[in-house]
């Protein structure tokens, strides 16, 4: 019997340590970081900047908390085995940055990777995870990314599992977020380590190709969007599939950044910027905070968009919405522009997973132009309207 009791006991402290850190990440997390734009070249004066940009450009208001730096921080171990900042490009030390970070009410976010060295050759956290755990606990980081360069000898779950473990362990929430491009379908496993997972390659500045890097391959945005329509039963609250970081204001056209950042938003997707903050484009800016859209990407019921029909390479797009309000987007994947006529009363928008539907011969709904922000009639007439090229229509529809 005291056996049992005890089994039971240690099961219980177990499972109670086994665990991420819960309530976090409840809509997807919105941020910045520094890789897409700015690769290795960071230090701590760009950190700063983008913190005080954020805080004072109408991002931080939008909703924008996380301020990240990707790979190439890192310095050497020091002879007990702790992680070191670059001396040169991070001499004030990331405590000192990250109490930077905080003092302008916004959350700090380091990278490692859980083999024995980062995709750009830095120390990683393979063998030193607890250790590395410690440190960033000390130091106050809020997010941690973890990358899978170098790890062909592991397994995915459990190395993933380790630094989950070894973040409770150090005591301070932290948000976990998996970047393992999808090899071992984290969506199967992984919502219970981590918050959000990538679910495929790196992205790059290009709306629709493919770029041969030689040994490995990079995704534009079509191509990415394209993996995760198969994927959204796995996400929902604290648990996001990451279809990479975002490359607004990094060289697409302004429609294709637009369509980007809606398709983004409909996939209830992380939103982690990843341009230059301290130099944008009025247009860029007012893309990523644009609260009406934000809202779509943030509403509380967390349920990824689904493609409705196809035509013509255009696809309709419906996102379930709180307070039985959907989203519905139009997607021209084309170059040139497209007219396109949805007569409501012969839809049936039906969705098993989230478990709603919206029959508009019953039903009117109002309909408001989210980038427009126009009315555009309801759904008691047909609705007409033509799509630039490589852009989208956003609608937010209410029951009236
Ligand atoms: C991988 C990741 C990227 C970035 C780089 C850093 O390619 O997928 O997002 O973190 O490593 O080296």
């Amino acid at each position: 019997m005291k056996r049992i009791f005890l089994t039971i006991i240690c099961a219980a402290a177990f499972s109670a340590h086994a665990q991420k850190f819960d309530g976090l990440d409840l809509t997807p997390q919105m941020g910045w970081n520094s890789w897409n734009k700015f690769q290795c070249d960071v230090n701590e004066d760009l950190i700063r900047q983008t913190a005080d940009a954020m805080a004072t450009n109408g991002m931080k208001d939008a909703g924008y908390q996380y301020i990240n730096i990707d790979d190439c921080w890192q310095g050497k171990r020091d002879t007990q085995g702790f992680i070191q900042p670059d001396p040169t490009r991070f001499p004030s030390g990331m405590k000192a940055l990250a109490d930077y970070v905080h003092s302008k009410g916004l959350k700090f976010g380091v990278y490692s990777d859980a083999g024995a060295k980062t995709c750009g050759g830095k120390p990683a956290s393979r063998g030193h995870e607890y250790q590395d755990a410690l440190t960033y606990a000390s130091w106050g980081v809020d997010y941690l990314k973890y990358d899978w360069c170098g790890c062909e000898d592991l397994n995915s779950q459990g190395a993933y599992t380790t630094m989950r473990d070894a973040l409770h362990a150090a005591g301070r929430p932290v948000v976990f977020s998996l970047c393992e491009w999808g090899q071992n379908k984290p969506w199967l496993w992984a919502a219970n380590v981590g918050h959000s997972w990538r679910t495929t390659t790196d992205i790059y500045p290009c709306f629709d190709g493919i770029k041969d890097n030689k040994t490995w391959f990079q995704w534009g945005v079509l191509q990415i969007l394209d993996a995760q329509k198969p994927l959204r039963t796995y996400a929902g609250p604290g648990h996001w599939n990451d279809p990479d970081m975002l490359e607004v204001g990094n060289g697409m056209t302004v429609n294709e950044d637009r369509a980007h950042f809606t398709m983004w938003c409909m996939l209830a997707a992380p939103l982690m910027s990843g341009n230059d903050l301290r130099h944008m484009s009025p247009q860029t800016l007012g893309i990523l905070t644009d609260k009406e859209v934000l809202a779509v990407n943030q509403d509380a019921l967390g349920v990824q968009a689904f493609v409705y029909s196809t035509n013509d390479n255009v696809e309709v797009w419906f996102k379930p919405l709180a307070g039985d309000s959907w989203a519905m987007c139009v997607l021209n994947r084309n170059k040139d522009a497209k007219k396109i006529s949805f007569d409501w009363k012969n839809e049936n928008v039906a969705d098993s997973f989230s478990k709603r539907d919206a029959h508009f011969d019953a039903t009117t709904y109002s309909l408001r132009n989210l980038w427009t922000k126009q009315s555009a009639g309801d759904t008691s007439k047909v609705f007409e309207a033509e799509v630039p090229g490589h852009d989208v229509l956003l609608l937010r529809l209410e029951k009236m």
